[in-house]
């Protein structure tokens, strides 16, 4: 699988991650145990996978044992991705090492601050971060759901990474994704099938159950369903005329988002990453992708531009 650099780093990551959000044992989704997950991760690794993504709030901790578990004897083959909740200095080194000892290592490769805490100042917080660094326990600081006037802020300590909600039915602004370009840092985009309404299961094979954090996604709600369901019926169309799948497709048009760097992908199973890593193989038109582009971007703009997916972020 091709290798592309992390932003700034010396590290190397495939363009398609395994994210391991739903191996947290949340109930509704995700692989069906312990053992699943871990067959999951080894079968993606097996598949020329480098990057996997984590955070301590998966299951506090749940996903990170997972992974522990599944690159035992194999940690040089992967890059271990993972975060941390609150902003706070104090409260960067015993995540870590909470972090280290699930994870069965000694050290991270890419360390996130899962969200900012608007009450809270960065500069401390980076500090210690970049601190950590210097000891040697994690290899390069990330950040996720930051805005432009953030991220200003995170590449004075050499952030190397944003990971931002983004898919074609979720967008982040277009000067955020320019200024992520210009200063070389990383676009990880999260949630890239929709939490699965990009995938067909919601229009082809009209299902209705939902599960896990699916149940609190505003695309998901009454008011935006059927406008995101309208989006995913153009993705399968395009797909069938492609003779592709539509996860294939919807990860395609993000691997072709000037920017994007690597796709982090949830996959419940090893048929479900085998079907939606074929969308490496997958170029769609430039009518195509922009077509899909406007469609998404139409769903975004009914929602508010201080929304989050979940309705829910620090304050
Ligand atoms: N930084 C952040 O704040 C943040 C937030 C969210 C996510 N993330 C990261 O991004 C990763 C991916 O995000 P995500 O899991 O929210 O969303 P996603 O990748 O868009 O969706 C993953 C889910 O889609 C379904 N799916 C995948 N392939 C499918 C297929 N071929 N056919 C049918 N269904 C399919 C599965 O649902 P079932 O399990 O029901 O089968 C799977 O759990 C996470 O694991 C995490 O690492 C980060």
């Amino acid at each position: 699988m091709e290798k592309v650099a992390l932003g700034s780093s010396q590290i190397q990551v495939t363009r398609i991650a395994l994210g391991t959000w739903n191996m947290g044992g949340q109930a509704g989704w995700g692989p069906e145990s312990e053992a699943a997950a871990v067959a999951v991760i080894r079968h993606a690794l097996d598949r020329g996978c480098n990057l996997l993504d984590s955070a301590r709030g998966y299951g506090r901790g749940k996903s990170e044992e997972v992974i522990g578990k599944a690159v035992e004897g194999r940690r040089d083959e992967v890059v271990i991705a993972t975060k941390m909740m609150h902003c706070k200095p104090e409260e960067v080194a015993p995540n870590i090492d909470a972090s280290l000892e699930c994870l069965r290592t000694d050290y991270v490769d890419l360390y996130i601050c899962h969200w900012p805490v608007p009450s809270l100042p960065l500069e401390p917080f980076f500090e210690e971060m970049a601190r950590q660094r210097e000891a040697g326990k994690i290899r390069a600081i990330g950040v996720s759901n930051f805005n432009l006037e953030q991220m200003r802020i995170a590449l004075n300590y050499g952030v190397v990474s944003l990971q931002p909600p983004l898919s074609i039915l979720w967008r982040i602004p277009d000067d955020l994704l320019a200024f992520c370009r210009e200063q070389n840092v990383a676009v990880t985009p999260y949630s890239p099938l929709a939490q699965g309404l990009l995938t067909g299961r919601y229009t082809r094979h009209k299902a209705t159950t939902r599960g896990g954090p699916r149940d609190h996604n505003l695309l998901f709600s009454a008011d935006v369903l059927p406008h995101s369901l309208e989006v995913a019926s153009l993705v399968d169309r395009i797909a069938d005329r492609l003779g592709t799948t539509s996860s294939q497709t919807a990860l395609a048009w993000l691997l072709q988002t000037p920017g994007v760097t690597s796709v982090m992908m949830g996959a419940s199973s090893t048929s479900q990453w085998d079907q939606n890593i074929g969308a490496l193989d997958v170029t769609l038109t430039q009518d195509d992708y922009q077509q899909l582009d406007e469609a998404g971007r139409g769903v975004w703009n009914r929602l508010g531009p201080d929304e989050t997916m979940w309705g829910w972020k620090p304050t």
